[in-house]
Order: structure tokens, then C-alpha cells, then sequence
């Protein structure tokens, strides 16, 4: 049998090959790789063979055209246990019906509804700021993005809410880091304080959740949010039924876990890098003041105001929330002329692509403006901070209506600017965060 030819790449003998170089500094180890082996890179982390693409070719190949040799990586999979079939976790025929089911939520009509609330939420967080109070803006932002999936999933207000949907919600999410742990399958068999407590907030989250689902089906009413889309939804290409209980349980936890922490990743570095160019800050006020004068931003207002939308895609170029994509190989198969053998993980980095010379000029400037002129010669996948294919982002639309309302409402009054000079350090964790979080003042517009 011919030897299998392994692409360019660090060769590091140690048992644990480059796993502790990767686990280091990811970002710099991945940018190390790009610069040193170009489009198709191959490392050893312990005995996990991993092939990281570098090209938007390559990126397409994976995504798009060779998607189905693919599954989602382990780290995914083991969110499983908590967020059963949902969409970010379920694979082949079953992804694609549930994808169909769950689109609709995500309709013109229903963001429309969607926006309004947005709105509305932003407008009560940004009348807590006061004068030249030092807020932590991730927190913060973390705080309204969450405040707002609660309100467009099932209308609940997460933050007064307490004793219902929010306190189920908050252990959810004290949950998820838990489940990301290497072992944590065999954790939730153990009988420690710990791992009861854990398990014990997952049955009064699954319990709120079907109380909501019930009383929901039981009125048949429709108040307009994405639970109630869900529970309309009928399978119109295939046998035209619709999701059972355990399916909108499940889609439900997926778009909460989903919906909220990267949009407020992406919003916390677009206030850093606002801080840190006033003439970016001072353009984007002008057309805030032109476009709205003393409206609050609507639907309507967000075509009408590009530079804001701008802004938050030029933030997520140089800070993607969604720092990698990782998918793991079914089958064995050929990329770039070499074998890629079944159960390899393929490596892709929105961050890296999106600071690549190749494809971006000045990569590392925060530079608006690029996106007012379309350049023919970037290759789409230069450029994929929603991933692509068939498991593109879903919430999307969504999130871009998000971040530029948000922008909107928040920069009508305030301002921010940097409350330390630390330089700031960056933490690739689930999302791009800033290590240690971020520290903004406040000051009035007027
Ligand atoms: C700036 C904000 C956001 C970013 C950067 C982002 C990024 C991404 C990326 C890169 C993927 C693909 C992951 C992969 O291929 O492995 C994804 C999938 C997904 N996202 Fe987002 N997302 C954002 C906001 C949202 C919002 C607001 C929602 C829902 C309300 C959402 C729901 C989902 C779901 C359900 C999936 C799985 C889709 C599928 O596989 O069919 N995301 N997101």
C-alpha cells in the first residue's frame, strides 16, 4: 500500500505532537502555520491528526462542495448531552428537515417584530450608564444580547424574569462550560455536590421549557416570536409535519446558547475599536444624526445606515467571534492532492483568513471604509465570519439587524472610551473575548 503523504506542516515528535504549542496560543500557532506552510498545513495534537485549509478555495472544498464527507467536531458533539438534535449538533437528513422547520423563524415578517424589541431592550440598558462611569462592556453587552434572545425566543423577560425562564436559562449557562470539559460525559455520572447540582438545573430547565411549550400549543396563540414560529412550522418538502415537543425543546436551548454570546463578542470589540479611532466614531455619529435625528432606530432605519453595518462587519473581520470552525472526517477523502484519512479534523480560522496580506490590504488596520467599494478580486470565502454551506449561521440577518441596532441606540447618547491603558490580550475561548474583559467609560454624546 502507498505511504500516506502528509502535507507541510510542524513536526514535533513529543507524544502530545504540537498539542501544547495549539493549546498555548492558538491564534498564534495557526498564524505561525499560515505564514510558514501557506494554504494546507498538517500538525499531530496527541493522536488527533489535524489538516488546518488556509485558502478560501480550500475553505469552500470543506464547507461547501465536500460538506457531506464532514461532521461536526467532538467539542460539539458533546454538547449533545444537553443540547440533544438541535441544529447546531444534528447532522445529515435530519439537520436539513430541521434547518427547513426552523427557517421561517428567522423570515423578513418575524425580524421586523424582532427589531422592535431590540430596540427597545437596548433603550432600557443604555439609561443604566451614567457620566463617566466605568462599565464593563462585555458584561454588559453579554447582559442585552441575552435580555434580547430571551425576549425574540419566547417573549420572557430574561432579566426581571428571574424565578422562571431566566434562573433556568442562567444555569443553563453556567452548565456549558462544564459540558466542554474533555470527560464531561462520564462527569454527570459521578455523585459529587457538584455534578448534581448541575444535573438537577438541566430538569428544572427542561421542566420550564415544556410548561412554555404546552401552555403554547394548548392556546395555539401566536405572540410573534421565534417559539411560536417553531411550534407553526410544518415540513412543507417533506411529509408536512411539523416538530415534536422534544425537537422545539431542543431547537430552543440551540438558538439560546447560540443566539447571544457571539453577536456580544462582536458588540464589545466594536466599542473597543470605536474607543480607539474617533474619527471612525465621529463618521458613524454623523450618520446616526443624519439618518435618525431623535428617532430611535427601527427596521426600517438599518439599510439606511451603512456605515454602522460597516463598522460591526469590519469588527468581526479583524475579531470573527467564531475564531474556528472545526469539522471532523466521515470518510476518507482528498484535498489539495493529498489523502485526507476518516476521522481526521479539519482546521479552518475566520481569524486568520481575515488578516491574510493575500487578501486584505493594511489587514490589521480597523478600516471601515474597505467595505464601501465591493472588490471583485476578494474571493468569497475571504471573508466568512457565519461559516457557509449548508451549516451557515442560521441567525445571521439576525445578528447583523442586532449589531447595528444596538450601535445605533447605544451611540445616540454615549460614547466610550478606554478606562485602562493595559494593552488589551486576546482570549480565544468558545468566542474571541478580551482577556479579562474590557473597561469602558462613559460619556455623553450631548
Ligand atoms: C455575530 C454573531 C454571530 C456569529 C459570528 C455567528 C457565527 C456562526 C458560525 C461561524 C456558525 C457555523 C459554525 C460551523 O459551521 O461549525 C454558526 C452557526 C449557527 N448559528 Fe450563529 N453566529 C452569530 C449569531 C447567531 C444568532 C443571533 C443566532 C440565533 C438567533 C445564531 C444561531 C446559529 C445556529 C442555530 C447555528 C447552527 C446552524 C446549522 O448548523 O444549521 N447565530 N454561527
Amino acid at each position: 500500500m502507498a505511504r500516506l503523504v502528509r502535507p507541510p506542516g510542524p513536526r514535533v515528535r513529543s507524544l502530545g505532537g504540537s498539542f501544547s504549542a495549539f493549546r498555548a496560543d492558538p491564534l498564534g500557532f495557526l498564524t505561525r502555520c499560515t505564514e510558514d506552510y501557506g494554504d494546507l498545513c498538517y500538525f499531530r495534537a496527541g493522536h488527533q491528526h489535524m489538516y488546518f485549509l488556509n485558502s478560501p478555495a480550500l475553505v469552500q472544498e470543506a464547507l461547501v462542495t465536500k460538506n457531506a464527507a464532514f461532521m461536526k467536531s467532538r467539542i460539539l458533539q458533546r454538547a449533545k448531552s444537553l443540547l440533544g438534535e438541535g441544529l447546531l449538533t444534528n447532522e445529515g437528513a435530519s439537520h436539513l428537515r430541521q434547518r427547513r422547520l426552523v427557517q421561517p423563524a428567522f423570515h423578513r415578517d418575524r425580524l421586523k417584530r424582532y427589531a422592535t424589541d431590540m430596540s427597545a431592550l437596548a433603550i432600557r440598558s443604555r439609561a443604566r450608564y451614567a457620566d463617566g462611569a466605568v462599565v464593563d462592556i462585555d458584561r454588559e453587552m453579554m447582559r442585552l444580547t441575552l435580555a434580547i434572545v430571551g425576549r425574540t425566543l419566547f417573549s420572557a423577560d430574561v432579566e426581571e424574569d428571574a424565578p422562571t425562564v431566566g434562573e433556568a436559562m442562567n444555569a443553563l449557562l453556567e452548565m456549558m462550560p462544564v459540558l466542554m470539559f474533555p470527560l464531561s460525559q462520564y462527569l454527570q455520572y459521578l455523585p459529587i455536590p457538584f455534578m448534581r447540582r448541575f444535573m438537577k438545573a438541566g430538569e428544572t430547565l427542561d421542566k420550564t421549557i415544556y410548561r412554555i411549550i404546552n401552555e403554547r400549543r394548548a392556546s395555539g396563540e401566536d405572540t410573534g416570536d421565534l417559539l411560536s414560529t417553531m411550534l407553526a412550522s410544518r415540513d412543507t418538502e417533506g411529509d408536512h409535519s411539523g416538530m415534536t415537543d422534544k425537537q422545539v425543546r431542543d431547537e430552543t436551548l440551540t438558538l439560546f446558547i447560540a443566539g447571544h454570546e457571539t453577536t456580544a463578542t462582536a458588540l464589545t470589540w466594536a466599542w473597543y475599536l470605536l474607543a480607539e479611532h474617533p474619527e471612525v466614531e465621529a463618521k458613524m455619529h454623523r450618520e446616526l444624526d443624519e439618518v435618525l435625528g431623535d428617532r430611535e432606530p427601527t427596521f426600517e432605519d438599518v439599510p439606511f445606515l451603512p456605515y454602522t453595518g460597516h463598522v460591526f462587519g469590519e469588527t468581526m473581520r479583524l475579531y470573527p467571534p467564531a475564531w474556528a470552525i472545526g469539522r471532523m472526517a466521515t470518510m476518507d477523502l482528498e484535498i489539495a492532492g493529498y489523502q485526507i484519512p476518516r476521522k481526521s479534523i479539519v482546521l479552518l480560522s475566520p481569524y486568520t483568513m481575515h488578516r491574510s496580506p493575500k487578501y486584505w490590504p493594511e489587514p490589521d488596520r480597523f478600516l471601515p471604509e474597505r467595505w464601501e467599494t465591493e472588490d471583485p478580486d476578494r474571493p468569497k470565502f475571504a471573508y466568512y465570519p457565519f461559516g457557509g454551506g449548508p451549516r451557515l449561521c442560521i441567525g445571521e440577518r439576525f445578528a447583523w439587524m442586532e449589531g447595528v441596532i444596538i450601535l445605533a441606540a447605544l451611540a445616540r447618547k454615549w460614547r466610550f472610551r478606554r478606562a485602562d491603558a493595559a494593552p488589551v490580550q486576546l482570549a480565544p475561548l468558545l468566542t474571541l473575548r478580551a482577556k479579562g474583559g474590557l473597561r469602558l467609560r462613559a460619556e455623553p454624546r450631548y
